[in-house]
């Protein structure tokens, strides 16, 4: 049994708000799975943090499992990975409570994304997206992690997460551990192919590769792949001054295991006419097993409804352990 090994504690979520991309699976998921045997890892579907942006219930529900089965797909396997979905386990609805009263207003309203929200759902300024922090506080100070994989735009949060934590610790004694962001040092920061001066995502679709898009869709999006105007029209990596020629470098260097100067050498004098449909090739080949096998476990319900109860109940234990500690700590009567 996992929890009564040494190992250093690892957690991470991502909301079920859309499909997974290929900057997910490069940047995050890739990661995850190889670092399986060396850490105790917790990943979840933070379902109940969708709910602060209106979501539509039949997508959310879709998109839950899909994410779940692609992670699986993706090689996380369910066996040596503590994988759920946050609603699964109320242990964080009802922390994220208690901490949302050792958080302040001020610290609150601090947070960028917060304010990017707010100006985005301009009519839809809800009370969940302002204290969002506090339960993605709860989600993480539950398990007692060392480590949270996240990525930049969620820094923020986890630090948050850290002074709540000391916050908490001071008034009561030690009750929480205080995390640690954790950024690989591997893993490919995959920009938009419209953009490459945006980090793919969902919200630009047309730039984004979906881990479940057909080969079909993948060809013609790297197709249209901007590249940049640069008179030299060589493959040569320069992030600065060839963005979108450095993106695909990246990802065909994360697809194939090249190095940059391979990729140079390979394409030396061959311009960018040749270079893009090779990339596309090479995503397609390294995102076929994932779509298949995705496609498979989807199929299996009762699988997928295995793999999220087993999760769920793992997750509640060592969730329920961290709230009794502090109902107790904070005056609350054991049941
Ligand atoms: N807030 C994160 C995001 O929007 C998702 C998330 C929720 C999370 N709870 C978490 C990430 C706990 C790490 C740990 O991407």
């Amino acid at each position: 049994m996992t929890e009564a090994t040494e190992k250093k504690v690892m957690l991470s979520g991502i909301q079920p708000s859309g499909a997974l991309h290929l900057g997910n699976y490069l940047g995050a998921i890739r990661n995850w799975v190889e670092r399986t045997d060396e850490f105790d890892n917790y990943y979840f579907l933070a379902d109940l943090h969708t709910l602060t942006v209106r979501q539509v219930p039949a997508d959310l529900r879709r998109h839950t499992l899909e994410l779940l089965a692609s992670y699986i797909a993706c090689g996380l396997d369910p066996e040596k990975n503590t994988l759920f979905i946050q609603s699964h386990v109320p242990a964080h609805a009802e922390l994220g409570w208690v901490l949302n009263c050792y958080t302040m207003f001020g610290e609150l309203s601090r947070m960028t994304q917060f304010k990017d929200k707010s100006a985005k759902h301009a009519d839809n300024i809800n009370g969940g997206l302002f204290t969002y922090p506090c339960l993605m506080a709860a989600d993480i100070l539950l398990y007692q992690p060392d480590y949270v994989p996240v990525g930049e735009d969620q820094k923020q949060h986890v630090e948050l997460t850290r002074n709540v934590a000391q916050r908490f610790n001071n008034l009561y004694g030690e009750v929480f551990k205080v995390p640690e962001p954790y950024i690989p040092k591997t893993g490919a920061r995959v920009m938009s192919l419209n953009d490459p001066a945006s980090k793919m995502s969902k919200s630009i679709p047309e730039g984004c590769v979906f881990l479940l898009d057909e080969p079909d869709d993948i060809r013609r999006k790297f197709k249209r792949a901007v590249t940049d105007s640069d008179t030299e029209r060589c493959v040569r990596y320069d992030p600065e001054h060839k963005p979108g020629v450095s993106n695909l470098m990246s990802i065909y260097a994360a697809c194939t295991g090249k190095s940059l100067a391979d990729i140079e050498a390979e394409f030396d004098g061959q311009g960018y006419g040749a270079f893009k449909p090779a990339v596309g090739d090479a995503v397609i080949e390294t995102l076929r097993p994932i779509r298949e096998e995705t496609r498979r476990i989807l199929a299996d319900k009762a699988y997928l409804e295995d793999v999220y109860r087993a999760g769920a109940e793992k997750a509640a234990r060592v969730a329920g352990r961290t709230l009794r500690k502090v109902y107790k700590k904070v005056g609350l009567v054991a049941r």
